[in-house]
């Protein structure tokens, strides 16, 4: 933990699905500032984990805590507004729109101004609009898709997609970022500069990010901190280092191919 606050904890957090139990007694904790990592087989209860982060789904045993409040059994709604983010395993971009707009659809969630003073132009939309645009136009800066700004999302290289989608989720301006599989798909070149990017994010802009990815180079190279999921339960916590070297890891998941 290096001393640091935990601003993500899973206590005891468990998902039954009918008879399958995705998730079984996990146990988390996250410091600020840290990039996390989480692996594991296919099926082993990585994107459920984010599911219950993120209230798609509440828990059914155990508890989630997101700076010391207890956000299971929130809507995702008020999650996000408390400052979680998060991209998919499926690429979820408005492909028709350009890259600016998606940028600018996902700062939206910020503004505070009332119809009223959107329909009359009130002094208090334009100042808000006006810093939207800056923000929005820094963003892309910042995430290195500035001159990609008026391509329609659908005909970025699918790297680019990838980097659009959290860039999306940056737009939030959110504290935590979950990433699942951000990675996937991607040839050894874009996974090396993905790592590099999600690298800046967290230095640039002190966020603490959650990554779940079967590259074990990406994982290895990022993350400050890791956990092994298999079959739903909690194998292993630790460093890069640690993980590496666990013999139950080294079984279950480090020694079998990808
Ligand atoms: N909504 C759901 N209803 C029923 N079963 C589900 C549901 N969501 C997940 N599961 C099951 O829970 C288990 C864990 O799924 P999960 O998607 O969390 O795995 P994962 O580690 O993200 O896998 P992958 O690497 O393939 O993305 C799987 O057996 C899956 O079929
Ligand atoms: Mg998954």
């Amino acid at each position: 933990m290096r001393g640091k606050e935990a601003i993500l904890e899973l206590k005891h957090v468990s998902k039954n699905f009918g008879g399958i139990t995705a998730s079984d007694d996990i146990c988390i904790s996250v410091p600020r500032g840290h990039i996390y990592g989480i692996i594991g087989p296919n099926g082993a209860g990585k994107t459920t984990l984010f599911n219950m982060i993120t209230g798609v789904y509440d828990t059914t045993e155990g508890e989630i805590y997101f700076k010391g409040k207890k956000i299971n059994g929130l809507p995702t709604a008020t999650i996000a507004k408390l400052g979680i983010a998060r991209t998919f395993q499926n690429i979820r971009l408005f492909g028709s729109l350009s890259v600016y707009d998606n940028i600018l659809t996902a700062c939206q969630k910020n503004i505070t101004y009332s119809l009223l003073d959107g329909l009359f132009r009130t002094p208090k939309c334009r100042s808000q609009e006006k810093a939207m645009a800056t923000y929005c136009e820094e963003l892309l800066e910042a995430v290195g898709l500035i001159k990609y700004r008026d391509q329609q999302a659908d005909n970025l290289p699918y790297g680019l997609q990838r980097r659009l989608e959290i860039a999306r989720a940056m737009a939030t301006s959110p504290e935590l970022i979950l990433l699942d599989e951000p990675a996937a798909g991607m040839n050894d070149e874009e996974s090396m500069a993905l790592t590099a990017f999600v690298q800046s994010l967290r230095d640039k802009y002190g966020i603490t990010i959650v990554i779940i990815d079967h590259h074990m180079d990406v994982v290895m190279a990022l993350c400050d901190r890791i956990t092994v999921l298999n079959f739903g339960q909690l194998l292993a916590n630790g460093s890069p280092d640690e993980i590496q070297s666990n013999p139950d890891v080294i079984e279950a998941y480090l020694g079998v191919d990808d």
